[in-house]
């Protein structure tokens, strides 16, 4: 069959919202960007870990303790399957890990901020997993099998990441003067790079209006944008702390905030690799490849020994 049926079938089946398994054919425009997007969004998970991994032994409770703990934890599987998603596209984890590494690959920029304080532990799950939510739900209907699957359980996960976040926030505002200056120090310092993690906007997307086509992006950079703000503002009202956005207002005639200009050059910065922690995030998964390389040996040759035994007694 000629290339362009081929192609013309396919965006059948996506109109038709027939999902895309990894045996089907597709365009290697659309495997690749999937490689692309998928495997940004396992190495956010995985360098996502880090900034919260910093305040895991300096939790000022059993509870807070144990609920960063299995937050960090489901943010590992999240990068798991994530990963394992991606390799259906004919892409090794050893492949991906190193374009990780190697700075090849992006990972959100939201984690190249650091965490200065246990209240940053709450605004990162109030407001950082909050806009993962909002980003990730319409990602449960992506056209691609294993993408969508995995989103499934991720999403679920996620619930409980912004609801512990948002309980820490609102401890804090509701505590000392201190706690809720503290607090409110925390949201004057994520706001706006959260409202960055939904990436440029969408009239300087690369990726959208085809993304958009194939099913893989259900909304858009600034739509998705406008609901994290939407649902936020009132969450921050509620606990009587202040968005950092003097433009902020509600338009009666839209039904939505109007909100203040994104620094889109910090935005660029930090994409480009000069980002406050950058460089640590990167050295941090270069040196646990490095000290975890006698785990993958041995694994490895448990794995081979199998193999041969097996053999063996099938001979
Ligand atoms: N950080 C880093 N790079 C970004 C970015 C961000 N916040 N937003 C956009 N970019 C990059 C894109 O990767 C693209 O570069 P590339 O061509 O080299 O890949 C370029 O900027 C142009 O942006 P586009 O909007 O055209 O790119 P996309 O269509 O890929 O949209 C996205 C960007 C909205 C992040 C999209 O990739 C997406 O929805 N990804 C899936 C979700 C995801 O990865 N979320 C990241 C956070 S995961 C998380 O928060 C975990 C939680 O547990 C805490």
């Amino acid at each position: 069959m000629k290339l362009e049926n081929l192609e013309a079938r396919f965006q059948e089946k996506i109109d038709q919202d027939i999902k895309i398994e990894p045996k089907d054919w597709m365009p290697e425009k659309y495997r690749k960007t999937h490689i692309r997007q998928i495997s940004q969004h396992a190495h956010s998970e995985i360098v996502g870990m880090l900034p919260e991994g910093n305040w895991i032994s300096r939790a000022p409770s059993l509870r807070r303790k144990v609920a960063l703990l299995a937050k960090v934890q489901d943010e590992a599987g999240h990068g798991l399957y994530l990963y394992s998603a991606c390799e259906t596209l004919g892409i090794t984890r050893d492949e991906l890990t190193d374009q990780l590494r190697t700075g090849k690959a992006k990972y959100s920029s939201i984690f190249n901020y650091p965490t200065l304080t246990w209240a940053d532990i709450g605004a990162i799950g109030w407001l950082v997993d909050g806009a993962a939510i909002i980003n990730q739900v319409p990602l449960q209907n992506t056209s691609y099998g294993p993408y969508a699957r995995a989103m499934v359980r991720v999403c679920k996960e996620e619930s409980f990441h912004q609801r512990q976040g948002f309980e820490i926030m609102t401890t804090l505002a509701r505590g000392t003067e201190a706690q809720k200056e503290m607090a409110q120090d925390a949201l004057n310092r994520w706001w706006w790079p959260s409202l960055m993690m939904f990436g440029p906007a969408d009239k300087d997307s690369t990726h959208t209006a085809q993304s958009m086509k194939w099913k893989l992006k259900r909304k858009t950079n600034d739509e998705l944008r406008q609901q994290f703000v939407d649902q936020t503002v009132p969450q921050a009202e509620l606990i009587g702390l202040t968005i950092p956005d003097t433009d902020l207002v509600w338009n009666v005639v839209n039904n939505e905030y109007d909100f203040g200009e994104i620094n889109w050059e910090e935005f660029w910065q930090v994409v480009k690799g000069h980002g406050p922690c950058n460089k640590e995030r990167i050295a941090a998964r270069v040196k646990a490849h490095t000290e975890g390389a006698w785990v993958r040996e041995g694994a490895m040759a448990y794995a081979e020994k199998k193999k041969s035994s097996s053999r063996k007694i099938a001979s």
